[in-house]
């Protein structure tokens, strides 16, 4: 199954791409930053997000599932069980996509609206949860070994410094998952519809997203293509960083 069955179905949970330039974007994105936060989102999300899990359950291949795992899997051991952290977590089904790849990782999930972690609470009581901003994280520094910059960047005006914070709280490792990339032009912003509410997508241009890692103490270990090409959403590619903290 590819991103664009998983994440973009046209008619249910991304559409109506409208580009915005100049002083638009930036009014606009500030405007539209708080989009996630909508009270209705979660449900809408999790039910397509519950087909998906069935599947990966009962062996199909779900590419952006896959990724992560591949991802994680391919980390050197430390001592005892590698901390996760997924900041954008949604409900956190990362924390059951890991457990049904057998990973054994402590997963913990972060999201700015406390609907998304209300429902996580309720579907993985046992693990923690935190409604916290990706641009100004309350955690220590180096508080786990693994950060995950979970689709949320794309969603963030001021996403340097959500990078930076992804950097700052990572001990080993940090992933940015399912990025949106233009190759030749600079950052692209959009007007769109997700799950029928209106937010903010950017599209970084990516030397310098390549570059804002290099200068967040981040070095580049590998990247995952997850699809790319003239497409029906006005991107170049989707891609998955995983990084290094040095
Ligand atoms: C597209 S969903 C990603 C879900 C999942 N992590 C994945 O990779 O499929 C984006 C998530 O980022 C969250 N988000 C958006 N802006 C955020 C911010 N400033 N701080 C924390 N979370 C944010 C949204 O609430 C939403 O749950």
């Amino acid at each position: 199954m590819r991103i664009r069955d998983v994440a973009l179905p046209s008619s249910s949970v991304s559409s109506r791409y409208i580009e915005m330039s100049g002083a638009s974007a930036d009014a606009e994105s500030a405007r539209l930053r708080g989009a996630w936060q909508d009270d209705d989102l979660p449900q809408k999300q999790r039910e397509l997000v519950d087909l998906q899990l069935a599947d990966y359950r009962g062996g199909a291949a779900i590419d952006v599932f896959d990724v992560m795992v591949e991802a994680l899997r391919g980390l050197p051991k430390g001592e005892g069980r590698t901390s996760v952290l997924e900041v954008g977590c949604s409900s956190g089904f990362y924390s059951e996509v890991f457990d049904i790849a057998g990973l054994g990782v402590n997963y913990a999930g972060a999201d700015y609206s406390d609907a998304f972690i209300a429902l996580a609470r309720q579907k993985y009581p046992a693990l923690r949860f935190d409604v916290e901003d990706a641009t100004a994280l309350r955690y220590a520094d180096d508080a786990f070994d693994v950060v995950i910059s979970g689709c949320c960047l794309l969603h963030i005006p001021e996403y340097e410094a959500a990078v930076a914070e992804t950097a700052r709280v990572a001990r080993r490792y940090a992933v940015f998952h399912r990025t949106p990339v233009v190759l030749d032009q600079p950052n692209r912003y959009f007007r769109k519809l997700a799950y029928g509410v209106e937010t903010v997508e950017i599209h970084f241009n990516e030397p310098q997203f390549l570059e804002l890692l290099r200068t967040s103490g981040l070095e580049l270990l590998k990247t995952w293509t997850l699809s790319e090409g003239p497409a029906a959403v006005p991107t170049q590619a989707v891609r998955t960083y995983l990084c290094r903290v040095t």
